[in-house]
């Protein structure tokens, strides 16, 4: 697997397996847990504002996503940006412990609107998340900036840190120990969490991963070199525009920022028709569907500021963050777990099987297909919700557990078949 061009791949300082694989293990779990929280409750999808449908949002953005963006990180930092993380495996322990427990109080913080466990999640979460940047930013500022990647990890963690901490804000305003106006500070959260944190993250590993998985050519320079810079500098000049309340140059900042999230997507798409690749695998198709989905998402946003009706912002949710983020996630993750698995038996020496023995394609296509068949139905069941009908809900609850549960048994598949061939 050659590194795409300008992009040296330091995979000596690779991690120990458990490192990043752990938290690739727990994520899936917290989206079981959505698709029951949605069969039980198939009315959370009727607005965006309901305690459930806020724990709902937070299963998938910090229970799955967060924990599948750390998880990469203790890969990434290293072995991308050179950037060697202190005590890995403790760190991990410590790190991995702190979001997960913290995850779970604020789900149920939300959802039952129970300060003690928000108050639990602000002091597990902020600890967890605050130990991980520390460590990460010992470990950059001693590493070189040779490329646009490295560099852009470095906006991506600035923003990922700016969108919890508003995050944290959040929840020390429901729990009632801050009185500062909530919704500005909500607009800002999921900006900065859905551009700034994952849009920028996805972007500066797409650099390096979209070129080397899926054989296409390079991103242009121009994308490499600006886009991420772009995208945070414009953010905060919106942010700037929501606190200062000019409503008018806060929506033109809005477009703004929904245009450089579309020429990412379009490139992306772009480079992917030009991919020498003979025939499409799960992760290309996974981006594919991910990347368009995310069009759709952003025309959502940008209806649901000028159109009343509550779907708009429950599309926009469903959009962007199953069949967006989660479906680009899925795609990175069977490309990574089993090459990590390839690349530790390789290091000790051991005869490794190669990558399609470790994850035969069959249960991964299908498990795809199951992730888009729920997709689906999250689509009919936001449609129908917001009419009364819950039946769609419960079937999308039923196929999302389904998926996830699927996805996590398909990971331990590969680390079943690492400890087969360590053990011979
Ligand atoms: C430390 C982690 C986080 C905390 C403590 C947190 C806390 C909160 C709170 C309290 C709200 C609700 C405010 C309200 O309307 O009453 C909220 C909304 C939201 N958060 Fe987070 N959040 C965190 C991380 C994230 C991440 C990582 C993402 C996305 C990647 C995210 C996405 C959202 C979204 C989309 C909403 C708006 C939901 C809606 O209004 O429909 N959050 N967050």
């Amino acid at each position: 697997m050659t590194p795409s061009a300008g992009h040296a791949l330091g995979y000596d300082a690779a991690p120990a397996l458990s490192a990043p694989l752990r938290f690739f293990v727990t994520a899936p779990l917290f989206g079981v847990v959505a698709g029951l929280m949605l069969l039980v409750h198939p009315e959370l999808l009727e607005s965006r504002w309901t305690p459930g449908a806020l724990a709902l949002t937070h299963l998938v953005t910090v229970g799955f996503m967060l924990m599948v963006m750390v998880g990469a990180l203790f890969q990434i930092l290293p072995v991308v940006a050179g950037a060697v993380l202190p005590a890995t495996r403790v760190l991990a322990t410590i790190v991995h412990g702190l979001l997960g427990s913290g995850a779970i109080a604020l789900v149920w913080g939300l959802a039952a609107m129970q300060p003690v466990a928000l108050t639990a999640a602000v002091w597990l979460l902020g600890s967890g998340f605050a130990t991980f940047v520390a460590a990460a930013a010992y470990a950059l500022v001693r590493a070189p900036v040779p490329q646009a990647t490295p560099r852009d990890l470095r906006l991506a963690l600035i923003a990922l840190t700016i969108a919890i901490l508003l995050g944290l804000t959040l929840a020390m305003i429901l729990t009632g120990e801050l009185a500062l106006p909530l919704f500005p500070l909500l607009k800002l959260h999921v900006g900065w969490a859905w551009l700034g944190g994952v849009g920028t993250l996805l972007a500066a590993t797409s650099w390096v991963v979209v070129p080397m998985f899926q054989i296409t050519p390079p991103y242009p320079q121009v994308l490499t070199r600006f886009w991420a810079m772009s995208a945070v500098g414009l953010l905060v000049l919106w942010s700037a525009a929501v606190l200062g309340g000019f409503p008018l140059l806060e929506s033109a900042l809005a477009v703004a920022l929904a245009l450089v999230a579309g020429v990412f997507i379009v490139t992306t798409l772009h480079l992917q028709r030009r991919s020498r690749r003979s025939t499409p695998d799960t992760t290309f198709r996974a981006f594919q569907l991910g990347m368009g989905s995310l069009i759709g998402g952003i025309l959502c946003v940008l209806a649901a500021h000028h159109l009343d009706h509550a779907a708009w912002a429950v599309l926009a949710g469903v959009l962007i963050l199953h069949g967006g983020f989660v479906s680009i996630m899925l795609g990175m993750l069977y490309k990574i777990v089993p090459f990590l698995a390839w690349l530790h038996l390789t290091q000790d020496k051991i005869k490794a099987p190669n990558m399609k023995k470790l994850q035969p394609d069959q249960p991964v296509r299908r498990q795809f297909h199951t992730h888009v068949g729920a997709f689906v139905l999250l689509i009919a069941a936001a449609l129908a919700a917001t009419n009364g009908l819950t039946m769609f809900g419960r079937l999308a609850g039923l196929i999302v557990m389904v998926e996830f549960g699927w996805l996590a048994w398909n990971i331990l598949k590969v680390l079943r078949a690492y400890q087969r061939a360590r053990s011979t």
